[in-house]
């Protein structure tokens, strides 16, 4: 199987097959992510909520996205690794944009970046462009704006918000981005937006007429037992496996039944009693 590309990404929008991508923040992840056949593998800012247990993305750095986007980008062959660019991280001058989505190409690997916003973040996206490198675009529910939104809700579901989503796709599309992640729109305007735009839309509560879904990994696998939004379909229900098998090891160290004979290693009789 050839690598994934934005070009790759653009002919399956012309030619109506459905991109897939998921997220993932590790090297073992990736690399089944990527034998399964995922287009493009996503290593989001959502790796704050996921992996370090914060309550939203807004804590995560640049030296975390670099961390795990270096692991995860050598467990992948084919896919495309997009690194998620941080709150905070292409905010403050363009200078300092660029080096930052530089950082996730150069030391990380990643071959593209994502960053959230629509017309204010025009700029920073063509200088980020102008330094060869690809940019998806992210729109909607953005977590890094939850609170100007005032909580995570549902974007676009008056007239004034739908018609500036809308607008704030064309915009990303005529700055140049290669793709656009719909998050949280209602699912009549992600199919707008789609066939008002030329380059590919992935959507994630956005409904099914995207060009292409994303999901979070532990959310579709079903690896917690929290919540998880309307949005998600549990692929796998991993939570009760994983605790059984824990809880199995648990009870077989402390019974002694494991490790048994099979488990372990074994050396000549004679050496174990000329030890002393
Ligand atoms: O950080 C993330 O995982 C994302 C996806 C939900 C699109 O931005």
């Amino acid at each position: 199987m050839a690598r994934i590309t934005t070009s790759v990404l653009k002919e399956k929008k012309r030619k109506g097959e459905k991109i897939t991508m998921l997220t993932a923040y590790d090297y073992a992840t990736a690399a089944l992510i990527d034998e399964a056949g995922i287009d493009v593998i996503l290593v989001g800012d959502s790796l704050g909520n996921v992996i370090l247990g914060y309550e939203n993305t807004l804590a995560v750095t640049m030296d975390d996205m670099v961390h795990h986007t270096k692991a995860v980008v050598r467990g992948v062959k084919n896919a495309m690794v997009v690194g998620d660019m941080p709150f905070l991280s292409y905010h403050i001058s363009i200078p300092e944009s660029v080096r930052n989505a530089g950082r996730l190409i150069q030391e990380a690997g990643a071959q593209a970046v994502k960053l959230e916003g629509g017309r204010e973040r025009v700029n920073v996206i063509k200088a980020i462009l102008d330094a060869e490198i690809p940019v998806m675009g992210h729109i909607g529910l953005t977590p890094q704006s939850v609170h100007q939104f005032g909580g995570f809700k549902v974007q676009g579901r008056d007239l004034e918000t739908a018609k500036r989503l809308i607008e704030d796709a064309k915009a990303l599309e005529q700055a140049g981005v290669f793709s656009i992640v719909l998050e949280g729109v209602p699912a009549a305007l992600a199919k707008r937006i789609t066939a008002e735009v030329s380059i590919p839309t992935i959507g994630i509560g956005a409904g099914r007429d995207c060009d292409g879904q994303v999901l979070v990994i532990n959310d579709m696998l079903g690896f917690s037992r929290g919540h998880v939004p309307k949005f998600v379909k549990k692929f796998a229900n991993l939570h009760p496996q994983m605790l059984q098998a824990i809880e199995a090891y648990r009870e077989e160290v402390k019974v002694g039944t494991f490790p048994a004979e099979e488990h372990c290693y074994s050396v000549d009789e004679e050496v174990i009693s000329k030890l002393y």
